[in-house]
Order: C-alpha cells, then structure tokens, then sequence
C-alpha cells in the first residue's frame, strides 16, 4: 500500500521534532511538558522514549546529550543508589531513587506527597540507552557503564518490590508494565556489560510475567487483577519480553482494544480513569497504532495514527489526552479547575507521533 505524505503530516513531523528539541534543557534532560506547571519536570520514562524518537529520526546529538546528563546525574548520586540497594530488600519506599528530577538534574523536592518511587523509568532508561549506542553504532564508555552498573544493581535488588506505576498509582502492587521495563532494562544492562547475572534476572522476570500476570489469555494490569491496562502494550513494543505474534501479547491487544478503545478513537489508559476524567491518550493509541501495524493490520494501524494527527491544536501541539469522550465526565472539571487544561504540549506524545509515523515507513 502506498500512503503519501500529506502536507499536514510533514508539518507535524516537522513540529513534533521542534518541541522535542526545544524542550531539551542546557543539561540535557527533557521537560516533560514545557507549559505545563506541573509536568515542568525530568522523567527518565518520559525522556527515554523522547531520546528513542529522536534517533529514529536522526537526531542523535540530542538523544546522546540526554544520556550523558541520565549518567552524570546517576553517578552523583552514586551514595543514594547505594542506600537503595542496601534498603531495597526491607520495602522502605522513602529510600528508592526517585522517578522525577529538577531540568539540571538535582531530586524533584517540592511536593512532598507526590508519588516518586517507580522503577519503570531506570529500566526504560537502560533499554533506550542500549538502543542509543547500536542505532549510533557505538560502544559505551567507561564512566556510562558505570552508570549502567549502578542502576542494573538497583534494579536487580529491588525487582521484587511493589511501587507506584507507571502513570504514579497503586504502591502497593505490582505492575506488568514495569516488571516488564526492568526486565529489558536488565537485559540490555547484563548485554552491554555481559554478566549474565542480570540477564538470568530478566529472564526471570519474564517467566514470572507469563505466570503471575496474564490471566484468560491475556497479561492483565498488575498482580491479582483481572484487568487490562494500555501500558500491556509496551510488553513488546518496544520492551519484547513477549513476541508480538505471542497469543497472550495478542490477546491483550484485542482486550485494549475492545475494552479501552473509544469506537474509532483514542485509547484510554484503563477502566476507571478518573485522572481528567480518564480520556483519551495520545501515546496509548500511538501505541496501539504500532501493536496493529506489527500485526499487519496496516488499516487499523493509520486509523489510529489519523487519531492522534486529530488531537494537534492549531499550532499542532499534542496533549496528553483529550476529553472528548471521558469515562468519568464528572472529574474533568477537577482536574481542569487544579492544573489546568491537559498539558499541550506533552513531548512524549510527540515522541510516540514520531515512532509511529516512523514504524509506518511515512516518512
Ligand atoms: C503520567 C506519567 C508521566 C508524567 C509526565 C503523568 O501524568 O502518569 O506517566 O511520566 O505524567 O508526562
């Protein structure tokens, strides 16, 4: 099939690459929105899949720049990823290593209630790390390995801990989604300094996925639940500790995509959203878009592209989501009301815009 490249797609490639690269910091890390007060912040989950777009699309001077400051501030916090190694065993959540940083690096310190431990982002850093060096052709540097070190440690210790999610909820679970980034962060952490420690670990993870968190045929959102989240997808794109093709990573594609996706439109992150009345995100149907198109499913697949092209404003910023068609009406105006309108423009949806348009060959 060939698709030609419409002018607006061009023009939001073009702009999705602007906010990426305008939303990097002297320092190197990426902002995760940066007109939004409150997501005026580092992820490393965010920034991992920020620097991944923009090697694909050939911007690898700033990906590389986002990877040295990621080992720069790991190895200056070198005493507290110890302690954390030291406390991971005893579920002492304050000791963990935090999931947001300050732009130049030092912790987030402002909101004292705001969840901060989640593992998801050293894991998704190590995997984007390891991708950064075979795009580029490169083989990592001394002080880099250090870092990677250091974090595979961490992740080895406190692999079996519950923690908030991916998206900051549920402490006191287990999550797919994030057993399943540190599985491949372990695996690329145990290929780029071959100790097969930590790859026995990563193999490990993914066989408890398998045992502990699928259910009727598909993976379900953590341990003890029988639902689905949209984060399952990352299960294989891009972390592959499942094929693509397996039925269980199949079978939790049609459960997003029956139980999560709005009739031809965006996905929703799981069944009782509240977070701005739990719309429709751009990433998630980015990544729906990605699951449909490995499958050969190409007309899905740019339907859920067209979707995500649907949510650029005027000035072709993506938010996080939109609230078109929320599951919780009544919780828009709340959040709205606290922080004002979704955050536009997020870069990670840009990033997952870009991946996609890239995993389609439009470009
Ligand atoms: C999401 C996180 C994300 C952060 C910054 C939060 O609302 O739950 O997954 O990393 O925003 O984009």
């Amino acid at each position: 099939m060939t698709i030609a490249l419409s002018p607006t797609r061009t023009a939001l490639v073009d702009h999705s690459l602007r906010v990426l690269m305008a939303g990097q910091a002297a320092s190197g890390a990426f902002v995760a929105s940066p007109t939004f007060a409150t997501y005026h912040y580092a992820w490393l989950r965010d920034g991992s899949f920020v620097a991944e777009a923009l090697d694909r699309f050939g911007e690898t001077e700033a990906a590389a720049r986002f990877h040295a400051w990621v080992c720069r501030t790991v190895l200056k916090m070198r005493p507290r990823v110890e302690r954390a190694v030291a406390a991971a065993s005893g579920g002492d959540v304050a000791a963990m290593l935090p999931t947001r940083f300050e732009l130049d690096g030092r912790e987030e310190s402002g909101e004292e209630d705001w969840p901060n431990f989640q593992l998801d982002g050293y894991g998704t850093w190590l995997w984007s790390f390891a991708q950064h060096l075979r795009r580029t052709r490169q083989v990592a540097r001394p002080h880099e390995l250090e870092a990677v070190e250091l974090i595979a440690r961490y992740l080895d210790a406190a692999r079996d801990q519950s923690c908030y999610d991916c998206w900051e909820e549920h402490v006191e679970h287990r999550h797919a989604a994030t057993v399943a980034a540190c599985a491949a962060g372990l695996r690329a952490a145990g290929d780029l300094l071959q100790q097969n420690a930590f790859r026995d670990t990563a193999v490990s993870l993914e066989q408890i996925l398998v045992r502990d968190f699928s259910r009727d045929g598909a993976f379900v959102k953590h341990d003890g639940s029988t639902a689905v989240d949209a984060s399952l997808l990352w299960l294989a794109l891009p972390f592959g500790v499942v094929a693509a093709d397996d039925p269980l990573f199949l079978g939790t594609v049609a459960r997003v995509e029956r139980e999560l996706q709005v009739p031809a439109g965006g996905v929703r992150r799981y069944l009782g959203d509240t977070f701005y009345g739990g719309g429709e995100w751009v990433i998630l149907t980015a990544w729906l878009g990605w699951a449909h198109h490995t499958a050969g499913r190409e007309h899905a697949a740019l339907e859920c592209l067209k979707w995500v092209e649907s949510t650029a404003t005027a000035s072709l910023d993506l938010p996080e989501q939109v609230d078109t068609h929320p599951q919780s009406p009544g919780h828009v105006a709340e959040w709205v009301d606290r922080w004002g309108p979704s955050a536009t423009p997020l870069l990670w949806s840009h990033a997952m815009y870009l991946t996609l348009v890239d995993e389609l060959g439009l470009r």
